[in-house]
């Protein structure tokens, strides 16, 4: 009776931990939509370039607006890495430091760290507000793509350690290679897409004369790359997972229909962005659909990479 008690409370801390491991992954998300918001808003330097203290002192006097989103979007990280902790905890104690998850739970910490050092330099190389160099330009590219691993990570986590272990045996998907060309067209999708979005910032800022400042001149000249890709790299995608979809061995075909729903909706709010000349909200759309689709598209991947055994760990 005794035993019976001690197996449904660690199955009850399994679950405990996979509701935190999804808690986790959307709070990620909604950082990195605050995070969007500070260059929308044009808030980089609302803090000053004091890091990791804001405008020099540890809670500042809110005198405007972009001083409370540059804030609010540090505190958000703070409370993301409070998080990690947890992770870190609850990882160890459940998995031991031998099993995938916690091997998986470092990785993404580690991940975790360089998105914070990144957004740093961002702070401490001015590379914020209408800040139009190549550098600002590299350190976005390389802040996007993190932003991707790190969402990438926390999901491989969920697959590990769920209820049935992950455990992986050979029986694959004899298409599974597609995958990984689908997840390199959204990373250069997402990364044009950044590139189109600082462009947008420095086209519409009042302090930057686009005529006179080459390489906003540039950006903005090459505004239309980013739909192009977007509508090819789209339809690619589809084929690639129809292709995968369409094998006997497929897992989980319906995330990778819910894939196509999300490129649908993804190009129409491309469409609104251009329409409505980018306001905040339609960005936060655009942006909270990209990482849906990454999410989403990762989860599939992970599924038809190898035939999951249902066996308990
Ligand atoms: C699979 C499809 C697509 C993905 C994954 C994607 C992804 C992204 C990402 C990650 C950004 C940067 C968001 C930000 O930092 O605020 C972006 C920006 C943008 N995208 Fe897309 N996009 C897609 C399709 C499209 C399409 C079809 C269009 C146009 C018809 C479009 C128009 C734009 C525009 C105008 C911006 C700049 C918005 C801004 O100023 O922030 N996108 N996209």
């Amino acid at each position: 009776m005794e035993s019976i008690s001690r197996v449904s409370k660690s199955v009850r801390a399994f679950q405990y931990f996979q509701i935190y491991l999804w808690g986790i992954l959307l709070f990620t998300v909604a950082v990195i939509i605050s995070g969007d918001i500070v260059q929308a808003t044009e808030s980089g330097a609302g803090c000053g370039d004091s890091w990791p203290k804001c405008d020099g002192t540890l809670i500042p006097a809110f005198a405007d607006v972009h001083v409370a989103i540059e804030f609010i979007h540090r505190m958000l990280t703070s409370v993301l890495s409070f998080g990690y902790l947890g992770l870190l905890i609850g990882g160890y104690l459940l998995f031991g430091r031998k099993h995938p998850v916690w091997r998986s739970i470092l990785f993404s910490t580690a991940i975790l760290l360089v998105e914070i050092l990144l957004g740093a330099s961002l702070v401490l190389f001015g590379w914020v507000e209408d800040n139009a160099t190549w550098g600002r330009v590299i350190a976005d590219s390389f802040h996007v793509v993190n932003t991707l691993v790190l969402l990438g990570s926390l999901v491989l986590i969920i697959f590990l350690s769920r209820p049935d272990g992950g455990i992986l045996v050979a029986k694959s998907n004899p298409k599974r290679r597609y995958l990984i060309f689908a997840m390199l067209i959204v990373i250069l999708i997402t990364v044009t897409g950044t590139i189109n979005s600082l462009a947008d910032t420095l086209y519409l800022s009042d302090h930057v004369v686009v005529e006179e400042t080459p390489i906003a001149q540039l950006l903005v000249s090459v505004r239309a790359i980013h739909p192009l890709i977007a509508i090819i790299g789209g339809f690619a995608i589809i084929g690639l997972l129809y292709l995968v979809i369409e094998e006997p061995s497929a897992q989980k075909s319906a995330l990778g229909f819910a894939v196509f729903g999300v490129i649908f909706l993804q190009f129409l709010s491309g469409v609104f962005n251009i329409v409505l000349l980018t306001p905040v909200e339609t960005q936060i759309i655009h942006l909270g659909l990209a990482d849906t689709l990454w999410i989403l598209l990762v989860f599939f991947s992970l599924y038809n990479w190898r035939k999951v055994s249902h066996n308990f760990t």
